[in-house]
């Protein structure tokens, strides 16, 4: 059993969580062979690794400290964030101060540390190497390779939520029932709806079901709020989906010795590049929306699109 002290109470505030995890230690075998030496992490989108992206959306929501879980070939993550004196001597001298304050930005952004996972032996697993950084605390976890638009307000939302219900949190979106098994899923009820935020009370979580033996289409997204007993959670749970140690089935742990669950519906844009067709319409979509780029990118892409309707996909040359 969890021990009851460290599971938080519902309705009384308490201080909202302020470090994050991102746990990157996978070995990313769908984009080989990009990935043999490059971490899917790093794989740019438009002008930026898909990590700046995910770290970017932890500032946002006011989290100053995250902690990168990573794995063996993979820490030149850990320099994206770091200072590189030596080319800002070169652009300083060259007095192109936009590409400066671009390199100087990701160093800006959060406190970033790093630790690494053995050997990728699932979610849980990973999670577990954060427990002496986070300390006593609840804390966020982000997915390496998911991120939501600019403008949605998701994680302060769960973090917000957090605060208010202890336990932990989840963000959930609709899938189509054939993909369900490559979800955690969730059984909900009604929690609260306020405006745009709809949130729901979790009865049941099950790591990638059968569609068959699903309970829902309700899907758990890579943004989570843990509270501390998570990791003595993870620590009683054995292997399961694939093998691994799988957070949902820490997480279900939980919710049946009586820890809250509670999580928000999310209806606003979410990249997945974890697989090439996510990471291409990710690119596409960003490159569209980018000052200085979009418009030209657009054009390109009208012309591109139309002569590839005309043409059946048949061509096999570029897009002129
Ligand atoms: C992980 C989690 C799963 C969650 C998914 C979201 O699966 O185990 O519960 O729904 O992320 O992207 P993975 O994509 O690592 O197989």
């Amino acid at each position: 059993m969890a021990d009851p002290s460290s599971i938080e109470q519902p309705n009384h505030w308490r201080k909202r969580a302020v470090k994050a995890v991102i746990p990157a230690a996978g070995m990313a075998t769908r984009f080989l062979p990009a990935t043999k030496a490059v971490p899917k992490e790093l794989l740019p989108v438009v002008d930026r690794p898909v990590l700046q992206y995910i770290v970017e959306e932890a500032a946002r929501a006011g989290i100053d400290d995250i902690l990168l879980v990573t794995g063996r070939g993979k820490t030149s993550m850990v320099d994206h964030f770091d200072r590189r004196p030596d080319l800002e001597a070169h652009l300083t001298a060259k007095g192109d101060t936009e590409r400066l304050a671009a390199i100087q930005q990701p160093a800006e952004l959060a406190e970033i540390y790093a630790c690494r996972q053995p050997e990728p032996k699932g979610l849980g697993d990973a999670v577990t190497y954060a427990e002496s950084h986070v300390g006593g605390e609840s804390f966020a976890v982000l997915l390496g390779d998911e991120f939501m638009g600019e403008d949605d307000k998701l994680l302060p939302d769960m973090l917000d939520l957090q605060a208010r219900t202890g336990g932990i949190v989840l963000a959930f979106i609709e899938v189509p029932w054939d993909e369900v098994s490559r979800y955690g899923i969730a059984s909900v009820q009604p929690f609260e709806s306020a405006g745009e935020l709809e949130t729901v009370q979790v009865t049941q979580l099950v790591e990638k079901p059968k569609p068959d033996q699903s309970p829902s289409n309700l899907a758990v997204v890579g943004r989570y709020v843990l509270p501390n007993a998570i990791f003595d959670a993870i620590r009683r749970t054995g292997p399961g989906a694939g093998g691994e140690i799988q957070l949902t089935d820490a997480m279900a742990l939980l919710l049946s010795e009586g820890v809250p669950v509670h999580g928000v519906i999310f209806r606003g844009r979410r990249y997945d590049t974890g697989a090439p067709i996510g990471y291409l319409q990710a690119v596409v979509e960003l490159a569209c929306q980018r000052p200085g780029l979009g418009p030209a990118f657009r054009d390109w892409l009208t012309d591109f699109v139309k002569n590839e309707v005309v043409s059946g996909g048949d061509r096999k040359g570029g897009a002129n």
